[in-house]
């Protein structure tokens, strides 16, 4: 296929979104601010720029046909400056969504998605306000942007917390307080549509978080059967109401009883659907570059039960152990500096 597919960011996402063009003959440009990106050690070319920089965005749109992105605060200008030259997918308008968690869950509420109860949050006050209104004592604050695996966001308790001191940790308004979900498990369901509408989904995956941050996910989840088919139309619906052409994640949350609330959206593939490279015929990844690229979404056809485990800063030395080991696959993103709590990789595991 004579195509080229211009990814903004150059991180791990984009980087297994290449290797799945590759398997298409579908050559890739990464653009990414960053130098020696996961992204960009794999790519047919990369372009490093900042996102503000027209020049180089330029030159960028003239050498790619379609566009996409491999995370969610790409900055909306930039978006708006792209898609005067060359399609961006998926729209901008899922972007704006999933970049502000207001506006995600006021989307999710708006067509029948529930989600914990929310608020924003302007000014200190409101937060013991907001709980007694509730009348409840524990809460979460969250700011509204550029949250990630756990970060911006604190615990509040109407008792013990200072509603000052909790609101500056977080930096100040934009906030959003949230009801504290008594789950009893976290699940994903990955959706993938294309031009013509036809959706393929991945999920519901079990996922196991440490610290904010996903830890484990497994495929199938232990679900009741009607908490499957929830989930799954739940995911449908978000995909055709947003007229999704791309890949995009639904992160929820499993109640007693089997209620199920949504959380957030991710507007492209999920770190809990990287079993699907190893254990399905099409990885979400490649059904992300075909729905993007204008190819039909095709059937995931997983071929066995998998679990995925990330490697987390100093977790990438034990990659070691796991070389060599039948139906173990392993994901090292090339990241040279292994602070605490970066993605360095990943394995999965076939069962
Ligand atoms: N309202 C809530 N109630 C209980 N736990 C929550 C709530 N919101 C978030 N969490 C926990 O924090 C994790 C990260 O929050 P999330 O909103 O998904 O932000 P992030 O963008 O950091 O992934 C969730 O996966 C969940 O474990
Ligand atoms: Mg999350």
């Amino acid at each position: 296929m004579d195509m080229t597919l211009g990814i903004l960011g150059g991180g791990q996402l984009g980087r297994m979104s290449v290797q799945a063009a590759q398997k298409l003959g579908i050559r890739t440009v990464i653009y990414t601010p960053e130098d020696n990106s996961p992204a960009a050690q794999v790519a047919d070319h990369t372009i490093v720029g900042a996102y503000e920089d027209q020049d180089a965005l330029l030159r960028f749109a003239e050498i790619v046909d379609i566009i996409s992105y491999e995370f969610e605060n790409i900055p909306l200008k930039t978006v708006g400056f792209l898609k005067a030259l060359k399609p961006v997918y998926p729209d901008e308008n899922l972007l704006k969504i999933s970049q502000d968690r207001v506006r995600e869950k006021s989307f999710l509420n708006s067509i029948g998605i529930p989600t914990a109860r929310w608020w924003p949050v302007d000014k200190p006050e409101d937060i013991p306000n907001i709980l007694k209104d509730w009348n409840q004592e524990d809460a979460i604050l969250k700011t509204t942007r550029l949250g990630y695996d756990g970060k911006g966001q604190a615990r509040f308790n109407l008792k013990k917390d200072n509603p000052d001191s909790v609101y500056s940790l977080l930096g100040g308004s934009p906030l959003i307080l949230e009801e504290m979900v008594d789950f009893t498990s976290e699940i994903s369901v990955i959706a993938a549509r294309d031009h013509e509408g036809q959706i393929e989904i991945y999920g519901p995956v079990l996922n196991e978080h440490r610290d904010g941050i996903l830890h484990k996910s497994v495929f199938p989840a232990p679900l009741l059967p009607q908490v499957t088919k929830k989930a799954v139309e739940m995911t449908f619906t978000l995909a055709e109401q947003i007229n999704l052409r791309g890949v995009l994640a639904l992160e929820l949350f499993v109640m007693q009883e089997g209620i199920i609330l949504a959380n957030e959206i991710a507007p492209r593939p999920h770190n809990s659907g990287h079993w699907s490279i190893e254990a399905c015929a099409v990885s979400q990844f490649e059904n992300h570059v075909r729905a993007v690229c204008g190819l039909p979404v095709l059937r995931p056809g997983q071929h066995r039960p998998a679990e995925m485990i990330n490697l987390i800063g100093d977790d990438i030395t034990r990659l070691e152990d796991y070389k060599g080991r039948e139906n173990v696959f392993i994901h090292d993103y090339g990241k040279s500096n292994p602070r605490p709590g970066r993605k360095m990789g990943h394995v999965t595991i076939l069962m």
